[in-house]
């Protein structure tokens, strides 16, 4: 095997069973809300407030009436709606939830296409926030052109409304072109689901190379025609003496992985974990952080999973996953169907949880899984991980290891990017438009190589998944450039 070679963030970290966090630490790097660090830092980024489906009618029948919802983000409360593209502009608004008349819940306000009206007192507000009419006050009163709650900006990209709940005189960054905000409403699918738990502890699974072998073990494969939109049950890319393997196989058989990462741009880590098959193969997983809680992943030879970490609140995030297709269309009806069967709508909730101690199985631990829980639902598998933590995790009791690494320099970017903005300076991923459009990508590949070719042979491969996605007209992976 090639002598890893240290590469950006690799420099400055030495992990140690001895390093323990002090709670104050802790407590910077989690809580989110308005005026903290973190909460500060979190609003400098576009944040997925609600997937498009939501105000789809089939699935949620009161959107027939009234295309409004509660949404909570970064421990604001926060009410959007739909402008009707009769009377508006056809986009969405995004309001500060409590009336500034008297503070009374606008998810429950009059829907009339060109705005909202409060039930409380009728007063009634546009899209921009302005207040339009205040009826319950004496004929000519000018009280509503001196009222203005505050809106933000809202963008829809991928089937997810974004929003931006940064300060008021800043402009929103743009989005990176990765391929999962590119690819055509064919070849994608949105999905979400709620964790009670903190937004770090939810995000730092996903940069856990090495939980795959434990956490989503499967004691036994299933045939390989029965993969479809079902994470690990595929098999990688190439062969091991002429035959196919699942990825369960792999991780089930291969249980420490070499972890390397590197920043391929300013926020954008590549982590490559690397197992040894035998004397002349290496399976090479390699997936992608970007900057502060999104990770990319494979789901397959040609899917990938963009996942977004979103805080709701201090003790709650939604996650939100984008599923990005290189080959052909997806089936997003059977998407949805696998995925609902586990939680309720509307607000994705899981079926499962603390309440029910995760539908935990012995008899499936001893005999299926290596857990004993979500045999057919991997995300189960996550939910139990970081939601059996607590609700924040207590970081001052943990002990991590070697194959902890990439989370701890994220830690420490995170507080590198808390100072910045603290200073005024600009955190990683806050992307003006020409940046944004050249980071494109980021590849990822679960393969079989040759253990001596490893890294060319998945970049091969890589490039080989990009040409075939007859959506990508740049087939450019993302560049590399010096580390942060
Ligand atoms: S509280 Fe909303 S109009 Fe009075
Ligand atoms: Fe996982």
């Amino acid at each position: 095997m090639q002598e890893c070679l240290p590469v950006g963030l690799n420099n400055r970290v030495s992990p140690s069973s001895t390093l323990t966090m002090q709670a104050e630490q802790n407590q910077r790097l989690t809580r989110i809300g308005p005026a903290t660090p973190c909460g500060e830092l979190m609003r400098r980024y576009w944040q997925p407030a609600a997937l498009v489906e939501e105000f789809d009618a089939t699935l949620d029948p009161r959107m027939a009436q009234r295309p409004v919802k509660a949404v909570r983000l970064l421990g604001q409360d926060l009410v959007l709606f739909r402008v009707d593209a009769a009377v508006g502009d056809g986009t969405w608004a995004l309001l500060d939830r409590d009336c500034p008349h008297r503070g009374a819940d606008l998810s429950f306000a009059r829907y009339e296409g060109d705005g909202i009206r409060c039930p409380f007192h009728g007063w009634k507000f546009a899209p921009s926030g302005q207040c339009l009419e205040t009826p319950a006050e004496p004929a000519g009163s000018t009280l509503c052109s001196r009222v203005r709650q505050r809106a933000y900006p809202t963008l829809e990209r991928a089937g997810v409304v974004f929003a931006y709940l940064g300060p008021e005189d800043s402009v929103p960054p743009a989005l990176p072109a990765f391929d999962a905000f590119i690819a055509p409403a064919s070849h994608r699918f949105a999905f979400k689901g709620l964790w009670h738990c903190n937004w770090l502890q939810a995000f730092e699974v996903g940069i856990d190379p090495a939980h795959p072998s434990f956490l989503h073990r499967y004691l036994e494969d299933e045939s390989l025609d029965q993969t479809y939109g079902r994470q690990f049950r595929a098999a990688s890319v190439g062969e091991v003496d002429g035959q196919r393997w699942p990825m369960t196989r792999v991780m089930r058989e291969c249980q420490s992985p070499e972890i390397r990462f590197e920043a391929v741009a300013p926020g954008l880590t590549r982590l490559t974990a690397l197992r040894r098959i035998n004397d002349v193969l290496t399976h090479v997983r390699v997936t992608h952080a970007a900057f502060p809680h999104t990770f990319v992943i494979p789901l397959s030879e040609t899917v990938t999973i963009t996942q977004m970490h979103v805080p709701v609140d201090d003790t709650h995030t939604y996650w939100y996953s984008f599923f990005t297709s290189f080959a052909g269309p997806l089936d997003q009806a059977t998407m949805r169907a696998q995925r609902l069967q586990h939680m309720t709508l509307p607000g994705y909730v899981p079926n499962n949880g603390r309440h029910n101690g995760w539908s935990f199985n012995p008899e499936q631990q001893r005999t299926r899984t290596y857990l004993g829980m979500g045999e057919e639902d991997i995300n189960l598998h996550d939910q139990w991980a970081v939601e059996s933590m607590g609700a924040i995790q207590d970081r001052t009791r943990e002990h991590l290891g070697q194959s902890d690494k990439v989370i701890m320099a994220h830690r420490r970017l995170l507080n590198q990017a808390m100072d910045a903005v603290a200073a005024g300076a600009v955190p990683p991923m806050v992307l003006d438009a020409t940046t944004a459009a050249a980071l494109q990508g980021p590849d990822t590949m679960d393969c079989i190589a040759p253990t001596d070719d490893w890294a060319a042979c998945w970049q091969r491969a890589a490039a080989a998944k990009r040409q075939a996605a007859d959506w990508l007209l740049d087939s450019t992976p993302v560049a590399t450039e010096p580390p942060l």
